[in-house]
């Protein structure tokens, strides 16, 4: 039996990646404050967006989840989060109808705040400061004050986080999300190019069929699917005090939940089974994402399994994996075995940016798209030749008109990386690269489809023989 969890039982387990708070008083009141805030998501979404993920592991859907790598306090505007939300669309509706797939549309967004680093110092040109943890934690400027870990920055995370879901709610349920404006998501920078004209003429049929639909008496009025979309909040439980004075009892069912965001996930760095990260997550029922990277065996992964979904519920569980183009042939077979052969229920998803992350000659960090779309493509392959579903994407995008990512139809060079390379962290897709991903997902959700429904159409035939 495991011991009792509670909201601060993590306190007592081991933990990595936290920062180094000078005054431990100050961090006491401002967790103290955070208590007394309104809750940012409620639990009843939450369950929804559980529910919608037990569709996908069942192999009817397909998660769609991405943003920044981290959200920052000064790039805070609407304009930012709009073009956010519209590349999201563009990618959901490409997947939803290229893909015949409906898409559970998670953002890492209005909570990703907080940054594991792999090294807890910072070294340049002679001085060493502490890393940039995230704007929840630290400034990313190279001075000593910026690098200081500060508690107040959490009271603007939970104010950003706040304004951001109001806007994004707003977007999803007031009619910006209405299919009939699918050609109105398209970002001006992007208008000429390949994967634009791509979407473009998807966003004709897709008209074409709403057009249809109207004089069939069906329309964005009568309909409420057509005009608004559910859209759901993601980011790392990384900073676990924060995510502690965020935790509420939700009084409908008994149960806590994490209210920082809908769905929240444990990274690669902090998923040691008997740690503090894990200990967090095990008590809330929010949907809980896993980061499964190269160093992560079999045998571990049904541990961590067990702790954090031990009565095997629809939903609560993503595997997000992350390997490495040059590793998911080799990693992923086995740890999907290893599922398959326990019986366990998950929502595979592919993560193929922190695998294929590496330094240009310029010193800039930046992920080659080839790689990405190759892992991407990899994992598709697998689950196919497992006879598993392929149920996610797992990305960093944005709607900037970002030089971040090598290659795409753009043909980002090196070079290029520093005309607009404007991340805190890691590199994200452009929209251009974030479509051209989505349409070779669409193609191989498609196939995996066909592949199915050409087996279900074979069995009865053979059975009858
Ligand atoms: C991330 O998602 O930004 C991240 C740090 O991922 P991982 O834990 O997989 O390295
Ligand atoms: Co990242």
């Amino acid at each position: 039996m495991p011991a009792p969890w509670t909201p601060e039982s993590w306190r007592g387990k081991p933990i990595v990646q936290v920062p180094d708070f000078a005054d431990k008083s100050v961090l006491a009141d401002v967790e103290t404050k955070l208590a007394t805030y309104p809750p940012l998501v409620f639990a009843g979404e939450a369950r929804q967006l559980k529910k919608a993920l037990a569709d996908v592991a069942a192999g009817n859907g397909f998660l769609l989840q991405g943003g920044d790598c981290a959200e920052s306090f000064l790039e805070h505007r609407a304009d930012n989060i709009r073009d956010f939300f519209r590349v999201f669309l563009q990618m959901a509706v490409v997947l939803t109808y290229a893909g015949g797939s409906p898409v559970v549309k998670v953002g890492r967004v209005a909570g990703q705040f907080a940054k594991p680093r792999s090294s807890p110092m910072e070294k340049k040109v002679g001085q060493e400061l502490p890393s940039y943890r995230g704007d929840i934690i630290n400034g990313p400027e190279f001075t000593p004050e910026a690098r200081k870990p500060d508690p107040q920055r959490q009271l603007e995370a939970y104010r950003q986080s706040a304004a951001t879901l109001n806007l994004i709610r707003a977007f999803a349920q007031g009619g910006y999300a209405d299919l009939e404006r699918v050609h109105q998501w398209t970002l001006g920078f992007v208008k000429d190019s390949p994967q634009s004209h791509r979407y473009e003429e998807l966003g004709s049929r897709i008209t074409e069929t709403l057009s249809f639909m109207r004089a069939c008496g069906i329309t964005s009025e009568n309909t409420p699917q057509l005009r608004t979309t559910n859209f759901y909040t993601s980011h790392e439980a990384l900073l676990l005090g924060y995510e502690q004075a965020m935790t509420r009892l939700d009084s409908t069912s008994g149960d806590w939940y994490a209210t920082s965001g809908h769905m929240i996930w444990i990274g690669d760095r902090t998923r040691q089974p008997d740690h503090a990260h894990v200990e967090y997550c095990r008590g809330v029922k929010n949907p809980i994402g896993l980061k499964c990277g190269p160093s992560l065996e079999p045998d571990t992964l049904m541990r961590l399994i067990d702790v954090l979904n031990p009565k095997d519920e629809a939903g609560r569980l993503t595997l997000i994996c992350r390997f490495g183009s040059d590793k998911v042939e080799k990693q992923l077979p086995k740890l999907i075995r290893a599922v398959q052969r326990a019986g366990r229920t998950v929502v595979w998803s592919c993560d193929p940016m922190h695998g294929n992350t590496i330094s240009a000659a310029n010193g800039y960090k930046t992920r080659p798209f080839e790689r990405i779309l190759s892992e991407a493509d990899q994992f598709f392959a697998v689950h196919r030749s497992e006879g598993t579903h392929a149920g996610g994407i797992h990305i960093e995008m944005t709607g900037q008109n970002v030089t971040e990512c090598t290659g795409g139809a753009m043909a980002i060079s090196e070079t290029d990386l520093r005309d607009r390379y404007h991340t805190h962290c890691d590199p994200r897709l452009n929209a251009d690269q974030a479509l051209e991903l989505a349409f070779l997902m669409a193609e191989r959700l498609k196939q995996e489809r066909e592949t199915r429904t050409g087996m279900l159409r074979v069995v009865p035939t053979a059975a009858a023989e």
